[in-house]
Order: structure tokens, then sequence, then C-alpha cells
């Protein structure tokens, strides 16, 4: 494999992805974006020219889509609406991209006889009681919870009905919450890191009993790239890091490591149809694939974030009034 079309690469795990592609590979990259308000082109700043291709456009787009899939080995689609709460204000992008996108990327990949791999997420099998020791693993059946969720199952199910009625060559991976650099700060932790950093205290939806299942941006790449190179056509892996914790843990440690009092928060309005808990089994990966996350340990994990979102303000700071802004109208 020497070339890669990663859709959604100026976006929090697409341009994770794209850095570690880059210190990890030989290979070439082309990077397929839109630039909604959620990618952001300084997220590939530095890399090298030779080896990054940046593309601005659309992945419903039919004809720029087939164009680039033709110029590459494989396409690994990361390019998607991404925040359950925006699906919840308004669904309609999510439908487009995360479905039509799915299909358009999807036919050009079995035109031209390409490998996909389909970046997914836990949240197709909805959620898990608090008090229960199950986990997702690949036979947990679908049952989505919000608009997004939903359309990330109906995008898998599209790749399963292509590998099977096609004999597309894709591999589907469903992966836990991410945290690391470059993540929106609409999103969970970076909210709360750049709320403090603002003298601002952080919000916990509801009672912030809801657990999700941590694992760093670098340990989801590291399991894609060994998909990619030893999956088997047609399987889904799980990538997980056992990184279970709810969110009032979370932003106690947060406050914790910036120095700040364990209960400097405030609860506010629930989200709506809110999953309790996501948890990963990750076994199959372990095994089949010899993955294994890098970043065993979430507080230093999230200590090395924070350091990065003190550090990166000019990353950040454009999109913070906008956003905070958007949670007041909601209550949240
Ligand atoms: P993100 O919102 O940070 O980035 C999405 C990127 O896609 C942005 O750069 C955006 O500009 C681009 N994009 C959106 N619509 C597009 C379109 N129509 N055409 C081209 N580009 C478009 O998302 P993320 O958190 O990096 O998530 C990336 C992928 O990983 C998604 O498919 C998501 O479902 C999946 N995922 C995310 C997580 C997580 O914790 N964030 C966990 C598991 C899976
Ligand atoms: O599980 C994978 C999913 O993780 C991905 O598919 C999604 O793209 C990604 O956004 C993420 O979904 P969540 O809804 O779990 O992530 P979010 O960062 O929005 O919220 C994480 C948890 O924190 C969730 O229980 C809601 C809660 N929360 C969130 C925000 C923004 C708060 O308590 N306060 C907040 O301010």
């Amino acid at each position: 494999m020497q070339r890669i079309l990663v859709t959604g690469g100026a976006g929090f795990i697409g341009s994770n992805f794209v850095h570690y592609v880059m210190e990890h590979t030989g290979f070439r990259v082309v990077v397929l974006d839109k630039l909604t308000y959620a990618g952001n082109l300084a997220s590939l700043a530095g890399l090298p020219a030779d080896r990054v291709e940046f593309v601005r456009g659309d992945v419903c787009d039919a004809a720029l889509v087939d164009a680039l899939v033709a110029r590459v080995d494989a396409v690994v689609h990361y390019a998607a609406e991404s925040h359950n709460d925006n699906s919840l204000t308004d669904p309609s992008p999510f439908l487009q991209t995360n479905l039509v996108g799915t299909y358009t990327l999807i036919e050009a990949a079995r035109r031209h006889g390409r490998r996909y791999h389909h970046i997914s997420t836990d949240e197709v099998y909805g959620d898990l009681a608090l008090d229960e020791a199950a986990r997702f693993t690949e036979d947990t059946p679908y049952n989505p919870s919000s608009p997004y969720s939903s359309t990330k199952a109906g995008s898998d199910l599209l790749v399963r009905a292509w590998v099977r009625s096609f004999g597309l060559a894709a591999t589907i991976s469903n992966c836990s919450n991410n945290y690391g650099p470059y993540q929106h700060v609409e999103k969970f932790i970076p909210r709360q890191i750049t709320n403090v950093l603002d003298g601002v205290r952080p919000k916990l939806y509801g009672a912030g009993a809801n657990v999700r299942d941590w694992i760093h941006a670098n340990d989801h790449s590291a399991a894609v790239l060994a998909i990619l190179a030893d999956g088997v056509v047609g399987e889904t892996y799980l990538i997980g890091a056992d990184g279970e914790r709810n969110n009032r843990d979370v932003v106690e440690l947060i406050l914790a490591l910036m120095g700040e009092p364990a209960d400097a928060y405030d609860l506010v309005a629930d989200r709506p149809g809110h999953d309790l808990r996501y948890a990963i089994d990750s076994t199959k990966l372990r095994t089949e694939l010899g993955w294994a996350p890098a970043y065993a340990d979430f507080e230093s994990g999230l200590a090395a974030t924070i350091d990065w979102y003190r550090g990166h303000e000019g990353w950040w700071r454009p999109q913070k009034a906008a956003t905070e802004a958007q949670y007041a109208g909601l209550g949240r």
C-alpha cells in the first residue's frame, strides 16, 4: 500500500491519524475534507508537503470522490458529522454526510476495486446499564439511540451489504471515546479543559454518572493501521483500551490536574436520550491482530492533553465563544 485517501483528515481523529501515518509508515496521504465547523487545516500544519495532499471537498460529491479514489490504493473513511448534541438539534447533515457520504465512497471503492476501511463508533450498539459487567463485542446487536449513532449504524450496514452483494474489500472498526490533541472544544474533555483555562466551571450533564470508555487517538490510529495491514475483509473489529470512567471522575481528574478544587463543577441539564454506559471488549483485535494500547495510563494521557490545550490556545480559541453560546441556548 502506497497511497491512502483519508476522508475527514482535518477533523480530530482523522488529523491524528495523518500525523501517525507520517511518523510510523512511508505511505502518502490524500486528505478529502469539507472543512465544516469541525474541520481545521491548522491540525495538519507542519506535515511533509511531498507526502500529504489536501483536497477541500464533500464526500457526497460523486465525481470528486470517484477521481480521488481512482488515484489511491485504499480509503479510510473518517469524515462524518460526529457530535450527538448537534444531531439532536438538526439531524439533516448527519443523514447526508454519514449515509449518503458513505454510499458515495463505497460505490467509488467498488468501481475501482479499492480496499476500504470504515471508521465507526461503539454507539451503534446503544448503551449498557451502569451496574452490569457486560461489554460490547462484535456480536452485540445494533441498537443506536441518537440521530448521530443511528446514521453511523446505517453507514456500517451499507458497508456490510456492499461486502456481501458486491465483494467490496472492506473492514469496519467501532471505537470507543477518543481523547487527545486537535479535538473540537464542543466535546466533553476539551470543553472542560478550556473552560477551566477560561476560569469557567466545568459542566456535567445530569448527575455525571454516565460512563465512557476512553482511548487515546494514537491508539485508535495504531489499531486502524493494524486492520489495514492484517484485517480480514468483511470483518468488524472493536477498538477499546479498557478506559471506563464516569464523567464526574473525569471532571474531577481534570480539576485536580489543573490545580482546582475537586468540586468546582456545575451539574447542568441532561442530554435527551443520553446513553448510560459504553464499554468495549477488544479481545478480537488484540488476539487476532496483536494490537495493544500504548497509552494504558489515562491520567498521564489526560495530563498531556491538558498541556496540549494550554500550549495551543491559538488553535481552539476561535471556536470557543460560538460553541459556548450554542450550549447556553440548550441550557447545557
Ligand atoms: P470531527 O467532527 O472532529 O471531524 C469530522 C471531519 O469530517 C471534519 O474535519 C469535517 O470537516 C469533515 N467532514 C464533515 N462532513 C464532511 C463531508 N460531507 N465531506 C467531507 N468532509 C466532511 O470527528 P471525529 O471525532 O474526528 O470523528 C471522526 C470519525 O470517527 C467519525 O466517523 C466518527 O463517527 C468516528 N468516531 C469518533 C469517535 C470519537 O470519540 N470522537 C469515536 C469512535 C468513532
Ligand atoms: O463512543 C464514541 C463516541 O464518542 C463517538 O462516536 C462520538 O463521535 C463522540 O462525540 C463521542 O460521543 P459522546 O456523546 O460520548 O461524546 P461527548 O464528548 O459529547 O460526551 C462525552 C460524555 O460527556 C457524555 O456522557 C456526555 C457528557 N458531557 C458532554 C459535554 C459536552 C457532559 O457531561 N458535559 C459536557 O459539557
